[in-house]
């Protein structure tokens, strides 16, 4: 498995990481720790989690099912999604993150989160509160480097240049949501990490399991996969599966799947450190880290980018 730096750092992550946000929701406790258990054996040394996900129990999860093997791995995690009505339930104020950190260092049953994220920007906390209350933290150990995620290119910005005249830590990275179906981080967001050697972590890699090709036209999604549920169908319509038939054509001529395809136009990217998939079966991640070993050339990215270039105005959700 290819090994990448995080933006202007020192840190090396797997190109292909793991995502757990179903962990503990649709994929139970035994189901989550066999997954994780198959990426650590393919290679896949970043874990990204939030103290959300899964109603709070993916990172509980991961605590146990990395007990002996937390050295070798980066373990990202978040906070800043807000989950209740209290004025510290979520947001990136001081309070709000260190108790968050405590807590997640509790139940991932570590002593140091690798990679600390900021799950979303918060309007009502200045954003150099939100930056001494990591650069604090980064000092006492409990937190090795810090990210972002969802800023616009802004806020981005805004962040690197108050984190270089104050001289704190700055953000390494930014989690965006990315894929050849939503191409929104390339209208500003990229430019900025190009300039600033941000690195970036893309979500949603597989367009919530599009890009796997196991949905078709026509067809029922089967019981028990992510878009059976009414909620998410919306993507699966005729203008999608057209340019999924142009992608599948592109990646079937090179002998290569379209999930394959998905990870190597990401991993192609300027900037892309690790592309993080969540599966719900040790097959899907040992498919997923086997997708790393596939480089596209520069005529390649070029084709793909003009199929999936309405993606950049008018993205999938
Ligand atoms: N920062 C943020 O705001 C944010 C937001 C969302 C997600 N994230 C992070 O990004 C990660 C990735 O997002 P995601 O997991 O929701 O979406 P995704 O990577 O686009 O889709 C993953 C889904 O596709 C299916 N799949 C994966 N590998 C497969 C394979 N090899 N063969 C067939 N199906 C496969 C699985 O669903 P089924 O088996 O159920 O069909 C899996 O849950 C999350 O886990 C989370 O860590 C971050």
């Amino acid at each position: 498995m290819e090994l990448r730096f995080v933006g202007n750092s020192g840190l090396q992550v797997s190109a292909i990481g793991l995502g757990t946000n179903n962990f503990g929701g649709r994929t139970d406790e035994a189901g989550s720790i066999r997954v994780v258990k198959a990426a650590i054996e393919h290679g896949i040394t970043a874990i990204d989690t939030a103290n959300v996900y899964g109603g709070g129990l993916s990172e509980g999860i991961i605590g146990k099912a990395i007990k002996g093997e937390r050295h070798k791995l980066v373990i990202m995690t978040k906070a800043g999604m807000r989950y209740g009505q209290g004025p510290h339930e979520g947001g990136a104020s001081r309070l709000h993150l260190i108790q968050a950190v405590e807590t997640s260092l509790k139940k991932l049953g570590t002593d140091y989160i690798d990679l600390f994220q900021i799950h979303f920007p918060d309007s009502l906390t200045p954003i150099e509160e939100t930056l001494r209350a990591l650069d604090d933290m980064v000092h006492q150990g409990k937190i090795r480097y810090i990210g972002s995620s969802n800023y616009l290119g802004w806020q981005s910005c805004e962040a690197a240049w108050t984190s270089r005249s104050l001289g704190l830590n700055s953000f390494i990275s930014i989690q965006p949501h990315y894929s050849l179906y939503h191409r929104v981080p390339e209208r500003e967001l990229v430019g900025f990490c190009k300039a600033y050697n941000v690195g970036i972590i893309p979500y949603y890699p597989l367009a919530k399991g599009l890009l796997t090709g196991k949905y078709r036209s026509g067809e029922e999604p089967a019981e028990g996969t992510r878009l059976h549920d009414v909620r998410f169908q919306g993507i699966l319509n005729d203008a999608n599966y057209e340019v999924l038939g142009k992608l599948e054509k592109f990646a079937g001529d090179r002998d290569h799947t379209v999930l394959e395809l998905a990870f190597a136009w990401l991993l192609a990217r300027p900037q892309v450190s690790t592309v993080i998939a969540g599966a719900t079966k040790p097959e899907q991640v040992q498919a997923n880290a086997a997708a790393a070993d596939w480089r596209l050339t520069q005529e390649e990215v070029a084709e793909l980018d003009l199929i999936t270039e309405r993606y950049i105005a008018d993205p999938i959700e």
